[in-house]
Formats: structure tokens, C-alpha cells, sequence
């Protein structure tokens, strides 16, 4: 087993307390540090999660002093369903009091994929100075068949060791993806997989096995090099 598993009877009893275990790791690592870096994943899981910091706890978090990311993203423009940033923007951001721009879309505006990705980096690069631990919260999600990010399997992404961002194109709709690459997110302090439903169950038994092969389920890949790794399931996702 890598990492922690915290186990859930379902997506809701998950979102709740994964809602409070972010509120107060945000708030401790204010207090702390005197700013919080967060990196939001896309798909559909983390709703509930978002609706919960935007409502019960959005009087909590220090907004002022937090810092949005997004761990991938479609070239889609942002006012297209499929925009993971419109997702977040809906369910979270334009509910709380953040300042704008405190908010790091990565830019689907800009014309191709390769730009929108070295433009990220640049932004990425600038903000944590190389210093060594980049995000202090990572969300991510998994896909059935265990890509997380858009980390898909057999990418040649999976062994980019030098790149923080890098454009790839994904067997799923939309295909045209920015992704940020292992990296990168295995230098966050604190990477929280959310993971719901029991068409992910085969996937998640593999990549909480310290055997599996990462180039097959890339979630596998996700390693914290020094950080905090928990798998927060619901009661069909889980593994064991
Ligand atoms: C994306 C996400 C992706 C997502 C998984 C799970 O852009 O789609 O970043 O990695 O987290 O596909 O999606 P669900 O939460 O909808 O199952």
C-alpha cells in the first residue's frame, strides 16, 4: 500500500471530510507560511469538495492569501463546458472572496497547445523560484483506467523529466490537453487523490500496489518526493 487510504461510505461523507481536512491544511499553512498554494484537478469528483469550501467553509479560509493552479486542462476556451477552469470558476472561485489575481488559469487563449503550456511553466516557474516544494495541496483525480492529470497511459509524458508543463494529446474528448508532468507534482507537500465510484475500483487496486507499472496506470506515478500522499475512496472505489 502507498500512502494513506481514508475510506468513505460515499462521495458525499468523502466531500466532508475532505472539505474540513482542506480548510484547516489551508489554514495551517497560512499561519505558517503566510500563503497556501492549490492545485485544482478537473473531471467531476471534486463538486461536492468545492461546493463545501464555497458554502461551510468559505468564511474559514484565508482566501487573501491563497493561490490557484489547475494540474491540467483542456484547449477548450474557457467559457466551454468542458474547461476544467470553468468548472472551478463555477463551483468555487467566483464564490469566494479571492482576489483575481490570485488565480493561475492555465491559458487556452493563446494559439496552440505548445504555447499555452510553456507560458504555464513560465508562470509556474516564477512562482515557486525552483525552491523545491512546489504545491502545497495537490487534488487530483483518477480515470478508470488509472490516469490522473491528463497523464494517460503509455504517454510519452509519463517519462518527461525536465518539463513542469508540457501539451499532449489524450485518448478522450476533448483530446487536446495541457498537462502538468510528474515533476512537478511529486514536489507537492500534500497530493489528496479523490476517488469515487466502482468503475475506478480496478484501476485504484493497482495503483495503490507498489508493483504496478506507472507507464500502465499512471495515477501509480504520482510519488510524493517528500510530501504527504492520501487516497480518499468511497466505499465502491475502494481497493480492498
Ligand atoms: C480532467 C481531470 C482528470 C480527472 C479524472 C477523473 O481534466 O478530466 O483532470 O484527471 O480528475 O478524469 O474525473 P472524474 O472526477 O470526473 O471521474
Amino acid at each position: 500500500m502507498r500512502g494513506e487510504l481514508k475510506r468513505f461510505d460515499n462521495l458525499d461523507e468523502l466531500s466532508e471530510a475532505a472539505a474540513a481536512d482542506v480548510c484547516s491544511l489551508i489554514s495551517e499553512t497560512v499561519s505558517r507560511k503566510g500563503a497556501c498554494s492549490v492545485a485544482l484537478s478537473g473531471g467531476n469528483t471534486p463538486r461536492a469538495l468545492h461546493h463545501l469550501l464555497a458554502t461551510r467553509y468559505r468564511d474559514e479560509i484565508p482566501w487573501d492569501s491563497v493561490s490557484i493552479f489547475f494540474g491540467d486542462e483542456r484547449y477548450v476556451p474557457h467559457s466551454d463546458k468542458k474547461s476544467n477552469y470553468l468548472m472551478a470558476k463555477e463551483t468555487l472561485l467566483d464564490l469566494v472572496p479571492i482576489p483575481k489575481g490570485n488565480i493561475h488559469p492555465i491559458r487556452t487563449d493563446l494559439s496552440g497547445t505548445d504555447k499555452a503550456a510553456s507560458a504555464y511553466e513560465r508562470v509556474l516557474r516564477n512562482f515557486f523560484q525552483d525552491v523545491g516544494e512546489t504545491f502545497d495541496l495537490l487534488l487530483l483525480g483518477m480515470g478508470k483506467e488509472g490516469h490522473t492529470a491528463s497523464l494517460f497511459p503509455h504517454s510519452k509524458v509519463l517519462d518527461e523529466c525536465r518539463k513542469w508543463v508540457t501539451a499532449v494529446d489524450v485518448p478522450a474528448t476533448p483530446s487536446s490537453r495541457i498537462t502538468l508532468t510528474y515533476p512537478i507534482l511529486n514536489r507537492s507537500a500534500s497530493i489528496y487523490f479523490l476517488i469515487a465510484g466502482s468503475d475506478k475500483r480496478p484501476a485504484l487496486s493497482k495503483v495503490v500496489n507498489t508493483e504496478s507499472d506507472y507507464h500502465l496506470f499512471p495515477a501509480r506515478g504520482i510519488e510524493p518526493v517528500k510530501g504527504k500522499l492520501a487516497f480518499w475512496v468511497d466505499s465502491s472505489a475502494d481497493p480492498a
